[in-house]
């Protein structure tokens, strides 16, 4: 059975890829690489012995991704992952990113609809909760207001499918991720930040190889267990098979409403301070960090319940901080490495 992906060449889209094939299945991959070059997908090469073509196409070109779709006609389904996903970025140009994340949605929705794919599974993103304060979130918590441009197109793109879904035989999933953190085991794909990140842990792993001189904790005069913000981080490896699961859920016909929405993430709130020191654990480095003012627009804390993704989809996030740091870890040194022997 073949998969499209679209954004296969970005972070949790190069993992979900390996999880995919690891489960049988055949995928292509749509990227323009407006935020990547195919470096992702030749670890995914690797790590599976497979090669997966990347169609370097803007989805916001209809004609070139209608005759993507044409070539490929026979896929069970598509992951649509590409998007911009810059918050800052997405306050200093909010057209970008309207433009390009709806664009692309309803050009793909259209040639799903041309072209009669039945299944759809699109990346949401707990953004769309807004600065909620009923913890932990489950999915039929409220929206509230989006805090950013990049968090209204998440809105906005569920909004669209589900009204297309109301109409439309396309069975669709929304999955809304939390804090996807880590790499692959095999620290051969990862993520790869352009220019200085804005997440934590890349933060994290920057700061201790030397890239960035010191992480500034943003806030610890919270009402938290040590003052700093919680959010729950998750495995990309978990959220990369959840994505498998949910594809296999919609084939196998077990959805009960044509648009359904899954949070994923593991439940458990981490500190900003619990994350470094975890960090600090797994590598034996002492993370060089201050505490600093707060960042404005944070949540302060925010974790999933995910036992709806746990009994529907059968799935079961399994990795813990430590081990995802670990590969965060291993994944900065490998790159360290290959610069220095290049
Ligand atoms: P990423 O930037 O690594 O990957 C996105 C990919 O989409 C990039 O390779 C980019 O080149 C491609 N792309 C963007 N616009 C395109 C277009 N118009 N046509 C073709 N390709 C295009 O990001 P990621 O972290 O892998 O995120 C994947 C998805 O998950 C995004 O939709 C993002 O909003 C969502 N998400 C990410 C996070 C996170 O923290 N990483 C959290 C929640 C949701
Ligand atoms: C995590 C915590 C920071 C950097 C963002 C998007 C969200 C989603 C995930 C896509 C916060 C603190 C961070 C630093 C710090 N993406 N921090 N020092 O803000 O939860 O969510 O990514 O959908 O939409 O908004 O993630 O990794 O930026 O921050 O103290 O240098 O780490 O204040 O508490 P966030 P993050």
């Amino acid at each position: 059975m073949k998969v499209l992906v679209t954004g296969g060449c970005g972070y949790i889209g190069s993992h979900t890829i390996v999880d995919l094939i690891n489960n049988g299945f055949d995928v292509v991959s749509v990227d323009s690489n407006i935020r990547s070059s195919t470096q992702l997908l030749e670890g995914v090469e690797k790590i599976t012995g497979k090669k997966v073509r990347n169609y370097k196409v803007d989805l916001c070109n209809l004609e070139d991704t209608h005759a993507v779709f044409h070539e490929n006609r026979d896929i069970v389904g598509v992951i649509h992952f590409a998007a911009l996903k810059t918050v800052p970025e997405s306050v200093a140009e909010p057209l970008l990113y309207f433009h390009n994340n709806l664009t692309s949605l309803t050009n793909v929705l259209k040639c799903v609809k041309e072209f009669n794919i039945p299944n759809l599974v699109f990346s949401s993103s707990c953004s769309v909760y807004g600065n909620t304060t009923a913890l932990p979130v489950v999915e039929e918590t409220p929206l509230g207001e989006a805090q950013s441009p990049y968090a209204r197109t998440k809105q906005m793109g569920e909004q669209i499918i589900e009204d297309y879904s109301r109409v439309n035989s396309t069975q669709s999933i929304l999955l809304r991720y939390f804090n996807p953190v880590g790499a692959h085991p095999s620290a051969l794909i990862g993520e790869l930040p352009l220019g200085k990140p804005d997440n934590l842990v890349p933060v994290i792993t920057q700061t201790a190889i030397g890239k960035i001189p010191k992480l500034t904790v943003f806030g610890h005069n919270y009402d938290t267990r040590d003052g700093s913000c919680i959010r729950d981080y998750i495995y990309v490896m978990d959220i990369a098979n959840a994505h498998t699961r949910a594809l296999q859920y919609l084939i196998d016909k077990k959805n009960t409403t044509n648009c359904e929405v899954f949070n994923l993430g593991t439940g458990n709130g981490v500190t900003v301070l619990e994350a470094i020191k975890a960090f600090e654990k797994i590598s034996g480095v002492k993370l060089n960090y201050e505490l600093g003012p707060d960042r404005p627009g944070d949540v302060i804390a925010i974790y999933a319940n995910n036992t709806k993704a746990k009994s529907k989809l059968g799935w079961e996030p399994k990795t813990g901080i430590e081990d995802m740091m670990r590969t965060a870890w291993q994944w900065e040194v490998a790159l360290r490495d290959r610069v220095l022997n290049n």
